[in-house]
């Protein structure tokens, strides 16, 4: 007997081979005992994706990271917090009270804006640091990630131009790209952004007739590079913003993980004319399994990103958010964040010894005062991509550095993570590559040997 189903579906067929619907021809329907409609329909997926579809790649990194984690592997490229960072047993007793005491609330959908306490909480939190804000101003959203799609669908039509940092932080610009903007690239030196730089890119599409959007920054302890932007150019940045009349994406997942040095003013707090959009998360300071992060803006901006999150996902986890909450209002966040950092910070002093001990003079690096990564630069002629394999088979790993910039660049650096990995794996880690970079420079060496012998 032929299930309804099948028939349903042999209906179908017929019905798009005679309407020819979207130009699909329909090849072959395979139904396989007991006739249930196969997955091999063949449909010409191709045929049917959107423009931005068309635009969208999987993520190379993603592949590249997937041979870090064979067994044996002492990996740097993940931008993964370490599992000793995770509050297990204050997590346990908060859920524990929470499904005692509100389990319908926690259980429930929530408000596509979050739920109240949270938001309140968050508001307090950043008036606390000179920013002039309150609930209407923040929206929860499920990781920063989330915030910078929702920032895309509402801001970027097709074409649109905006600018980042050369390099820059690669989910965002992979979620830029999917809504097909023009990316304009400002470099990103010791200090961060090149504001004189950023105010000449701008004039210059200004003059071409371009209206650029908005400049995304992460201007605390930069992920790939590690580097912050000093307060001064936060304030040149704002004024930038002014005399273009355009909006600043402030992404600051790492500002509470500074070891060292002196803490920066938020950019948001030094705005008086309600240019800054600025992203928090709660993954790199409590878990990221939550996937809880927030958006802090002018109230129109927050209401226009609430109706295209509507669409979305219709509310961020409230079982994440009310932990979260709690987390917060009892205090137990911040003497976690202390404990981070004291962890973080060891196994990062670790590292810039072992790279001081162990890697070429060839070789340059940051020395971030806080966050989670150390950008490498190698003399021009090693291709951090080439080397890629040469690391696997020494078991070690990084992220090459080429897939954090728009323009074709790069192919020299790589970020290394510090966070993840104990302190004896980083330290033999760190010999491991340093051996691996030192092996290509003396490879180059010794062709140069060759070329000034043969060349008259
Ligand atoms: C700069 C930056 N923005 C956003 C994110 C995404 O964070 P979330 O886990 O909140 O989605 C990350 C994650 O590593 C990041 O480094």
């Amino acid at each position: 007997m032929v299930s309804a189903t099948a028939l349903r579906c042999a209906r179908w067929m017929r019905y798009l081979v005679r309407e020819n619907k979207n130009g699909i021809t329909p090849k072959k329907i395979i139904l396989s005992p007991p006739y249930h409609p196969s997955v091999d329909i063949m449909v010409d997926v191709k045929n049917i994706l959107s423009e931005r579809a068309k635009g969208m790649k999987a993520s190379e990194i993603r592949e590249l990271l997937k041979l870090t984690q064979r067994p044996g592997i002492i990996s740097f490229a993940g931008g993964l917090p370490n599992p000793k960072a995770f509050p297990v047993e204050a997590t346990r007793k908060i859920i524990n009270e929470l499904l005692d005491d509100s389990c319908e609330q926690i259980l429930q959908y929530g408000a596509t804006e979050g739920i109240t306490p949270l938001r309140e909480a968050l508001a307090a939190h950043m008036r606390d640091r000179g920013i002039d804000v309150k609930k209407e101003n923040i929206l929860i959203t499920h990781g920063s990630q989330q915030a910078l799609d929702l920032i895309s669908k509402v801001f970027l039509d097709p074409g649109d131009t905006i600018v980042v940092g050369s390099p820059t932080y690669l989910g965002a610009t992979g979620a830029f790209r999917a809504f097909q903007a023009d990316m304009k690239s400002v470099p990103v030196g010791e200090d961060g952004m090149d504001m004189d730089a950023l105010d000449k890119e701008l004039e210059e599409l200004i003059r071409l007739g371009h209206r650029p959007k908005f400049v995304y920054v992460v201007p605390t302890f930069q992920n790939p590079s590690g580097v912050t932007i000093p307060a001064e150019n936060r304030k040149r940045l704002l004024e930038i913003a002014s005399k273009y009349d355009m909006m600043i994406i402030e992404d600051s997942p790492y500002s509470y993980l500074r070891y060292e040095g002196e803490t920066m003013p938020h950019i948001m707090s030094m705005d008086d004319e309600g240019h800054v959009v600025r992203l928090q998360t709660f993954s790199k300071i409590l878990a990221p399994g939550f996937r809880i992060a927030w958006i802090a803006a002018s109230e129109e901006i927050i209401n226009q990103l609430v109706i295209a999150k509507q669409s979305s996902d219709l509310c961020t986890n409230p079982f994440g958010q009310f932990v979260a909450y709690k987390y917060v209002s009892e205090g137990t966040l911040y003497k976690h964040i202390d404990y981070i950092k004291e962890l973080y910070n060891q196994k990062r002093i670790t590292m810039l010894e072992a790279m001081d001990k162990y890697f070429p003079k060839e070789a340059k690096w940051t020395r971030p005062q806080g966050g989670m990564f150390v950008w490498v630069t190698l003399p021009e002629y090693v291709n951090t991509r080439e080397m890629f394999p040469k690391a696997l088979e020494e078991n070690v790993a990084y992220v090459v550095g080429d897939a954090f910039f728009v323009e074709d660049e790069g192919y020299n650096t790589m970020r290394l993570n510090f966070t993840h990995s104990s302190e004896e794996e980083i330290k033999e880690g760190i010999e491991r590559l340093a051996k691996v970079i030192q092996h290509e420079i003396d490879k180059n060496d010794e062709t140069k040997g060759v070329e000034e012998i043969i060349t008259p």
